[in-house]
């Protein structure tokens, strides 16, 4: 599939034939866009109350959504999600967080966009599960949803990651892929993603070998669009209620920038501005600069082909290292007791502190940036998430523990980390981003996609116009169309 080429019809109709009766042996139905972004209107039906949500049962197709509960339970009306308010973020506006740790099998939500990606290739026979395997190029989280989406369907899947990655994210590919070989190990850490395309170059060369990379796939930007905006909208109409709380900004740390692409979702409804965050010391959009560093899922040292540059309004830059030790403060007994008993954090703000991993304290404190730096008031939100959840960065923790606090992390040390990485955030490292300043970033893109990539010059300058990302989602409809059609054919409509 070129990247620019969403189906709008089908493409092989021989290869379309045999999914089709795959599908229908296995009895696998496939959601749709629409029915994700409102699955209680939608996919309830379908959806047994009583489905282990970490298995790989295709019941949990239906709840590639974020309206699961917390803890494993059935479902919610309103997306889970958590505010937290000046007592805990020092800033009028307040701040939700979307709970993206809730979605099945992976606690994360890219499984989502894993979704997207494969299921646009199989409604136009692009993909034949007894045939390709699925390659996912990722830091992590990405290709775990991959590899589940993958085993639903009963086809291969290949994990591409740097070998630095949280051991958390190889332990769970070791349960999940049948074939040790199906978890590939690239050189470097988070940002070493230059290393993953080379070995997806090396992979297409076999024909079986089905790419699906989200970094330029389009799939993964309308996903986000239709239904991360639409579950952030009801979660915001929730929250305004008949106030007069407007949506101010929306932040996202930018891996593929798929997530970001439900802040155009909001710019339209609610004028929103678009922050993208990334790791300060791979500032790629601040500085078009480089580096190494440990916000796993963010900051890839280059601008995804998906990302529209050109309707970012802010980038900023968060240090690692704030991760590290924010995240150690959030989780430890010691951490906790100092937040609750020196400054009066309530006891729901800590647990849904300790809900938040690595790129989403990231989130956290460059909303808490945007909302100092323009100034926002208490009826003026921001929204952010929080991809996956502490849960899987234990072994990070323990690291930074023995490491970054030699002698213990004692209330002193959690001291030392409130005031420095919390109390402390400031306006620093925040580009408000003029027409200049997104062409700069733009253009950057040219070296990655044009030179290195293969795409046409044309493609790649079509994305600089707003007219190019509405007719990707006025798209959303067909695809829809396509994937109920498909589903008639297997006998499930
Ligand atoms: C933990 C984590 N945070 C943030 C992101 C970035 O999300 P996106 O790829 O949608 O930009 C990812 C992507 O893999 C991730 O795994």
């Amino acid at each position: 599939m070129r990247h620019f080429t969403l189906p709008s019809d089908i493409v092989d109709s021989a290869i379309l034939e045999k999914t089709v009766s795959y599908l229908k042996a296995a009895k696998i139905r496939l959601p749709t866009f629409g029915e994700l972004a409102e699955p209680a209107m939608n996919l309830t039906r379908n959806t047994p109350d009583d489905t282990d949500i970490n298995a790989p049962n295709v019941e949990n197709l239906n709840r590639i959504h974020w309206y699961n509960a917390p803890n494993e339970g059935g479902l919610v009306d309103v997306p889970d999600h958590f505010i937290l308010t000046k007592e805990v973020t020092g800033v009028d506006a307040p701040i939700i967080v979307m709970n993206g740790g809730n979605f099945p099998m992976i606690g994360a939500h890219k499984v989502l966009p894993a979704y997207a990606c494969l299921v646009v290739r199989l409604i136009s026979g692009q993909f034949d599960p007894n045939y390709h395997r699925a390659i996912w190029p990722s830091t992590g989280n990405y290709c775990r949803g991959g590899v589940a989406i993958s085993k639903i369907l009963g086809c291969r899947g290949v994990a591409v990651l740097p070998e630095g990655m949280s051991q958390e994210r190889f332990d769970w590919l070791e349960d999940w892929v049948g074939d040790p070989a199906d978890i590939i190990r690239t050189p470097g850490s988070e940002s070493n993603v230059k290393e993953i395309y080379d070995k997806c170059a090396e992979l297409s060369a076999e024909p079986s070998n089905a790419i699906l990379n989200q970094f330029s796939e389009f799939a993964n930007y309308l996903v986000h669009y239709k239904v991360t905006g639409t579950a952030i909208d009801h979660v915001f109409s929730v929250v305004k209620g008949d106030s007069d709380l407007s949506l101010a900004a929306f932040v996202a740390g930018t891996g593929s920038s798929g997530t970001l692409a439900s802040g155009d979702y909001l710019k339209k409804l609610h004028g929103t501005k678009i922050v993208a965050m990334e790791a300060r010391e791979c500032p790629t959009m601040l500085l078009n600069g480089y580096g190494e560093h440990n916000i796993q899922g963010i900051g890839d040292k280059h601008i995804p082909l998906i990302h529209n540059v050109m309707n970012t309004d802010f980038a900023v830059g968060i240090g690692h290292e704030s991760c590290d030790h924010l995240s150690v403060l959030f989780n430890t007994k010691v951490g906790q007791k100092y937040l609750n008993k020196r400054w009066g954090f309530p006891k729901q703000s800590i647990k849904a502190l300790s809900r938040l991993g690595h790129s989403g304290i990231g989130n956290l404190l460059a909303s808490i940036k945007t909302a100092r730096y323009l100034g926002l008031g208490k009826d003026q939100a921001v929204v952010t998430i929080a991809t996956d959840s502490g849960a899987l960065y234990k072994s990070e923790r323990e690291s930074t523990e023995i490491d970054d606090f030699p002698h213990g992390f004692d209330m002193i040390a959690a001291g030392e980390v409130y005031a420095q990485h919390l109390r402390a955030v400031s306006c620093d490292y925040i580009q408000e981003l003029s027409h200049q300043d997104r062409c700069r970033i733009f253009n950057l893109g040219y070296f990655t996609w044009v030179e290195q990539q293969g795409v046409s010059l044309e493609d790649f300058d079509a994305r600089r116009h707003q007219s190019f990302w509405n007719g990707l989602t006025e798209g959303i409809p067909r695809l829809d169309e396509l994937i109920t059609e498909f589903n008639c054919k297997t006998g499930m409509p």
